[in-house]
């Protein structure tokens, strides 16, 4: 049988019905889908191989019959994406695993290949599976399994007994990954001479991981200065040597046999922190030696924006700079005294930049003004303001009395809570005091040509009603 095509399978299913059935078949099943909503399990069991069977996270093929010689497609990637598992058994034509035939299946964490024929893997065949956990290649006819294959995996469980795997320095990195494991899974190699060996036994003269070192192991640098990094690998089979950085700063890279150097020109304070890795890589495996650039520069005041409310109101910032920077702030030229009611948080520190708050508790309008920051370290100072309004209306939304701060000053000074509560008492009694001077100035006035006089409660009971009704 030829490989599987999206969409071609069913009608080129053998001993399954005539074609023109197949095709009705087909529509009632696209009908169907569309009509329900959701026809993945009809679409999914139209789409699987007849020696196989597909549910919508698990694809097993273990029918000796019709054997599969490739992977399944599915009729369309979604399907292949929820796939976490597939199993193949007993498949007589499978023998390899190409670039391309798992590509679509981004989210397989079991694979097992067993008792089938397979003899090749590709070094790109699990490129798009980083999900891949358990990888079972039991009873196949592996001779060897490159190391790369599974360079960008996080695999937990590999196994590979039954498989006829040479004794050869390709294979030595599956006694290293493996362990112990290599003995309980009482995997054995084929010597040239035909002889079984156990892998765990499998020395080799010339085949080791190999060895990277990069000197200086450290660098503190000012910006704008420049660099010369080298690296140094050793090892047969003799490695590769890799460097691995993303810098801003231009660099260029000279190579002469297993050493290496990286000349870095002009440094930018952008790749403060940035790591620089060098690799040495051969069949049996890789070693990294590397270091993270300390470079150090002024401070900058990357950002500073207006005020925003959140549980507290912050003036939101961000400063770059290394040694890290001391931060002052000033309000209208006065430094500003930090305490419980306005502080400098930092909440997020990057690989070169603290982002963080002016933290200022229920600000009212006297805090309003012009805020300055000033950033300061041994190379130099940066600065930047802004203007905040702080629009809070007293008594509005909060439970708490809006409190008056002097931020030039540690905490409230104007006035407390007592103070207020002080201060309306007086009022209250200045008003009832005047409001009783009012009063008798009226009783004064109309109380000498009163009919009814000057006389307790009668008078109480006119007078509102006289002054009303005029
Ligand atoms: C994939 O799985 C998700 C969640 O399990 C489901 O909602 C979706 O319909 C599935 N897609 C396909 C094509 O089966
Ligand atoms: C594969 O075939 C063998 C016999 O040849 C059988 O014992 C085994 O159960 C089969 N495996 C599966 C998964 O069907
Ligand atoms: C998938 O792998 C996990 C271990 O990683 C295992 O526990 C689980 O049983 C496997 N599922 C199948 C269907 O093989
Ligand atoms: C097993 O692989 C070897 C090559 O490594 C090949 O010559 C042989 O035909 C394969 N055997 C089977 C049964 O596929
Ligand atoms: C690799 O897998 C193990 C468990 O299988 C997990 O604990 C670990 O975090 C994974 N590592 C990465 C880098 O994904
Ligand atoms: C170094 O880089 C800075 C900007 O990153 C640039 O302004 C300056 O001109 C450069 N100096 C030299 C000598 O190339």
């Amino acid at each position: 049988m030829s490989a599987w095509g999206p969409g071609s399978r069913a009608l080129s299913s053998p001993g399954r019905g005539s074609r023109s059935w197949r095709c009705c078949w087909w529509w009632v099943v696209v009908v169907i889908g569309v009509a329900v909503g959701s026809g993945d399990p009809w679409m999914s069991a139209e789409a699987c191989p007849s020696s196989c069977s597909c549910s919508s996270t698990r694809i097993s093929c273990v029918h000796p019959e019709q054997s599969i010689n490739a992977f399944p497609v599915l009729q369309s990637e979604a399907e292949m994406e929820n796939i976490t598992d597939i199993y193949i058994a007993n498949q007589s034509s499978f023998s390899s695993i190409s670039d391309k035939d798992l590509h679509d299946y981004k989210n397989l964490r079991n694979l097992t290949v067993t008792n089938s024929r397979l003899t090749y893997v590709s070094k790109l065949a699990f490129q798009s599976n980083v999900k891949l956990q358990y990888l079972n290649l039991k009873d196949n006819n592996l001779s060897s399994l490159s190391w790369g294959i599974f360079k960008h995996l996080n695999i937990s469980y590999l196994i590979l007994s039954g498989n006829p795997l040479h004794c050869s320095c390709e294979n030595m990195w599956i006694k290293l990954w493996l362990g112990e494991e290599a003995d309980s899974q009482e995997l054995r190699c084929i010597e040239d001479g035909g002889g079984r060996k156990l892998l765990s036994r499998l020395t080799l003269p010339k085949c080791e991981v190999p060895m990277a070192t990069l000197s200086p192991s450290k660098v503190t640098v000012m910006e704008g200065e420049n660099v010369e990094l080298s690296c140094t690998t050793s090892g047969v089979p003799s490695p590769q040597l890799i460097w691995d950085m993303v810098l801003v700063t231009g660099h260029e890279i000279e190579t002469s046999g297993q050493i290496s150097l990286l000349r870095l020109s002009n440094l930018s304070s952008l790749d403060h922190n940035k790591k620089i890795s060098c690799k040495a890589e051969n069949i049996v495996g890789e070693k990294e030696s590397s270091l993270l650039l300390d470079i150090l520069f002024r401070p900058r005041i990357t950002k500073l924006s207006d005020a925003v409310s959140d549980h507290h109101w912050c003036i939101p910032f961000s400063v770059a700079g290394n040694p890290k920077p001391i931060l002052t702030w000033y309000w209208d030229d006065k430094v500003v005294t930090e305490g419980q009611y306005i502080t400098t948080m930092i909440h997020d520190i990057t690989e070169r930049e603290y982002h963080g708050c002016l933290q200022l508790d229920s600000p009212t309008h006297f805090n309003n003004g012009r805020y300055m920051l000033v950033a300061e370290n041994r190379f130099g100072t940066d600065q930047r303001e802004v203007e905040a309004h702080f629009m809070q209306k007293p008594y509005e939304g909060t439970e708490k009395e809006p409190i008056y701060y002097d931020f030039t000053t540690e905490g409230p000074t104007t006035e407390t809570p007592e103070d207020r509560v002080a201060v309306y008492v007086v009022v209250g009694i200045a008003a009832v005091a005047f409001t009783g001077f009012l009063l008798m100035l009226v009783i004064l006035k109309f109380g000498g040509n009163s009919k009814f006089g000057i006389k307790g409660c009668v008078l109480f009971q006119n007078i509102p009603v006289e002054v009303v009704s005029r």
